[in-house]
């Protein structure tokens, strides 16, 4: 650089100017282009551009601190070097170049996979911190080795980039025939089969990469892991449940939608996410000192730097590297001292936006007023109803009534040959007896069916009684909450359990969607727990719940249906429950145990894990509506946890209760007390026909499917000795479109088991419900069923 340079380049944007003069069109076009095309770049400098710091005058401060530490490291400024391919093309020195001028600095390098100089090389001229950028190639042993040889030359931390799947059709450089230039190469690939980037990344980048990749990382490496890409608050959510240590706000994989938000506009819906649980840096677009303020005030960590970089790089290489961080720091000292802000920490939203409460507009905002068509935007409502997760119920409803012909192994309704709406009426007068026999007055005997009721349900006393003749549970009254399903009875342990972000529920996968869906209207994510072939194991829950403590979270609440399992079948052996007991206690969880299908199942049942609590560590969620009848949406929990500084847990829930449902229904306690008094308390006794039916009908499915499947199908299933459901594990993927195909073309329907997987699997195995059909049916649907399969196996 010339003495003239350095007096008249005095900001980025003149290093760029001075970057496109000094490099050959094609290579200024693939580095302005190397982020997420045109629009996203526009976007993001236009935030930054749009935001307006408020400066405050008189602060009295005498100096400005810009030091902020990050994963344990104190970094000079709250600014990094972002990852970026080829620095060689910028400068023959490429990263090594860059590495010097960041250690000066004091700042970070972010050394991208496709970097042009070796990790080695790299390594040995930095002072600073340095990370590896990870791509996650199709073949998971060269990453491997990738982040080894990283780790081995020192680099300190990994940035996992989940934004681009692909790297993307880049339109200018596909005009202009823009290849690598000799001596540009990707130097730590040589060897792979991915050493030539621009034509193989494409395919060769792992299309299926999703959450559980996390988790394979830290198998292969201690290093802390950010992810970047992350571009909404539900992302940030589920990059926290998967146990990051950092998140990088960035859209560098914006291309091929053509534009999305800008990082800044979305950094304080994942900051407010985060809540500290773990650093949240930006980039994208930052080019000024006021640039990196506003993302610290609106509650990111740090800010990386990326293009103008390698305009420093090319207009004078190490120098000019240098001088790009200095003018963002000089400037960023500046902007520190206008606004009176002492330190990064100290920058609050206040500076970009008045202070006070946010001023109600008058007229409605533009995303509320309904558009020409009229109606409300998906994306103004809560995410999770953008989740397919909370279709998934109405999915097993409707499906059924979609195909009229088909037979419908789909949704796990009992069957309806028991009801008679007759013996409705006795059932009221027997309680309103049993009423007033217990001393009860008029009035009261009319509140009893007119009134709100209490809160936690009026017929504690009764379902008490039942659980102790029925199931050996001996619980007090007052350990109940009277819910409407068991399905409040989860809602209501989530939100009383799960207090913020750091708090996991695990759940065995596959789960019943009833309980990941309510956690997800909670914006709670929940940890799977895999199940092996033959149920669920012990060592699996206490590994996820040591990975989540090592992520530093605290794993509250253990979901799992230890009999004849809703999607599975599969039943919990004795020695598990008392195994899971013990781990229960061992690290201080909560079991939430949903049993539906227990008094309906035929034979001896084993005891429940509520019955062998000896800890208070199962919060049992009951329900009537397979023992009794499911129209009376009648359940509860058994919460005789106590709560330190008030009463049991079960108080608390109905707390939450009281702002739910205010109380389940008086009349449909009403009809659910007079069965139980019909049968001295004894749910099982009234069961006693439906535990017949459903056990002959799961008998006669297994019969079938002996018959209808050959061996040579390769097609498998367990045997559950009851319950409601079965699993069918099937040599061909077993998705939405396969289901389609099975109802229209040969009658039957059942449900792909990976709507049970909270973060993907089950693709080849299917659930089968027998609760609703006639034995009949069952028969004819099996025959149909096995017809569908052999169509889908190649012969
Ligand atoms: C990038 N970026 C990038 N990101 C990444 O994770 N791995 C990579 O290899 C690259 N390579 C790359 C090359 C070039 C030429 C550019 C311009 C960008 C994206 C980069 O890390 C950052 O997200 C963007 O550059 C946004 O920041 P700026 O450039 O607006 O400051």
């Amino acid at each position: 650089m010339s003495r003239t340079d350095a007096v008249e380049l005095l900001t980025t944007a003149d290093y760029a100017a001075g970057a496109r003069a000094r490099l050959e069109p094609a290579v200024w076009d693939f580095l302005e282009g190397g982020a997420g095309g045109e629009r996203t770049l526009a976007a993001n400098l236009r935030a930054f551009e749009e935001t307006r710091l408020r400066p405050r005058v008189l602060s009295g401060l005498a100096r400005h601190d810009t030091e902020v530490t990050v994963l344990g490291r104190t970094w000079a400024l709250p600014l990094g070097v972002a990852p970026l391919a080829y620095h060689t093309l910028a400068h023959p020195e490429g990263e090594v170049a860059t590495a010097r001028a960041a250690g000066a600095a004091g700042v970070p390098l972010v050394v991208s996979t496709f970097a042009g100089r070796t990790f080695e090389d790299i390594a040995a001229a930095a002072t600073g911190p340095v990370w590896l950028q990870v791509y996650c190639f199709r073949d998971r042993d060269t990453t491997r080795r990738l982040i080894e040889r990283a780790a081995r030359a020192g680099f300190e931390a990994l940035v996992l980039t989940v934004d681009a799947p692909r790297l993307g059709r880049r339109l200018r450089d596909l005009r202009n025939g823009f290849r690598l230039p000799p001596g540009v190469e990707p130097a730590n690939l040589t060897g792979t089969g991915y050493d030539s980037p621009m034509r193989h990344a494409l395919a060769a980048f792992d299309p299926e990469l999703a959450w559980p990749v996390i988790e394979w990382l830290r198998s292969v490496s201690p290093l802390p892991l950010l992810v970047k890409g992350v571009l909404g608050a539900p992302d940030a959510r589920r990059a926290l449940a998967a146990g990051v240590d950092g998140i990088v706000v960035s859209n560098h994989g914006g291309r091929q939608l053509d534009g999305v938000p800008a990082t800044l506009e979305v950094l304080p819906e994942i900051t407010a996410e985060v809540a500290g649980a773990c650093p949240v840096l930006l980039d994208g677009g930052v080019r000024r000192g006021v640039d990196v303020l506003a993302a610290l005030a609106l509650g990111g960590d740090a800010v990386l730097l990326g293009r103008p970089v390698l305009h420093g790089l090319a207009v004078a290489g190490e120098r000019g590297v240098s001088r790009i961080l200095d003018i963002v720091a000089d400037e960023l000292t500046e902007a520190m001292a206008l606004t009176g802000t002492a330190s990064p920490a100290a920058a609050s939203p206040e500076l970009v936006r008045p202070p006070g409460p946010i001023p109600i507009p008058v007229t409605p905002p533009p995303a509320l007023r309904p558009p020409d068509g009229g109606g409300l935007r998906m994306e103004d409502l809560h995410s999770s109803l953008a989740d397919p997760l909370l279709d998934t119920m109405n999915f097993l409803n409707e499906i059924t009534q979609r195909y009229p012909e088909a037979v419908s192994f789909a949704p796990g309704r009992p069957y309806d040959g028991f009801f008679d709406n007759e013996t409705i009426f006795p059932h009221i007068h027997r309680y309103l007896d049993h009423l007033e026999t217990s001393g009860a007055t008029r009035e009261q005997l009319r509140a009893a069916l007119y009134q709100y009721g209490p809160t936690s349900g009026q017929i504690r006393d009764l379902i008490a009684d039942s659980l102790r003749k029925d199931e050996g549970m001996d619980v007090p009254p007052e350990s109940i909450v009277v819910t409407v399903g068991a399905q409040e009875a989860m809602l209501l342990a989530v939100r009383a359990l799960i207090a913020g972000p750091q708090d996991a529920l695990l759940v065995s996968s596959p789960c019943y969607v009833g309980i990941t869906g309510a956690a997800r209207l909670l914006d709670v994510v929940p940890t799977p727990v895999e199940e092996a072939e033959d149920g669920f194991r012990c060592a699996d829950l206490a590994a996820a719940v040591a990975a989540e403590r090592a992520r530093g979270r605290r794993p509250r609440a253990f979901y799992v249906v230890p009999d004849h399992s809703n999607p599975t079948g599969a039943t919990m052996p004795l020695h598990t429950r008392r195994e899971l007991l013990d781990l229960a206690e061992r690290e201080d969880i909560l079991i939430l145990e949903d049993s539906p299908y227990r008094l309906v199942s035929p034979g001896e049942r084993l005891p429940t894990l509520k019955a062998l609590d000896r800890r208070r560590r199962v919060v049992h969620l009951g329900s009537f509506s397979k023992t009794l009848f499911p129209g009376a949406r009648v359940g509860f929990a058994i919460a005789d946890q106590p709560v330190r500084g008030g009463g049991l847990l079960a108080d608390e829930l109905a707390k939450i209760k009281s702002m739910v449902t205010v109380n389940t229904s008086s009349l449909s306690q009403a009809v659910v007390a007079g069965m139980l008094l019909s049968a001295g308390g004894r749910a099982a006794d009234l069961a006693g026909e439906a535990a017949a039916h459903y056990g002959a009908s799961m008998r006669v499915m297994l019969k079938c499917l002996r018959e209808c499947f050959s061996d040579e199908l390769g097609i498998r299933w367990n045997e559950p000795s009851g319950g409601f459901f079965l699993t069918l594990r099937v040599p061909f993927v077993a998705d939405a479109a396969a289901l389609k195909r099975s109802a229209e073309e040969f009658g039957v329907i059942w449900t792909p088991m990976s709507y049970f997987y909270p973060q993907g699997g089950g693709t080849h195995s299917i659930r089968l419900s027998i609760s609703y059909l006639t034995h009949d049916q069952i028969a004819e649907g099996a025959a149909r069923l096995a017809r569908f399969a052999k169509a889908q196996i190649p012969t």
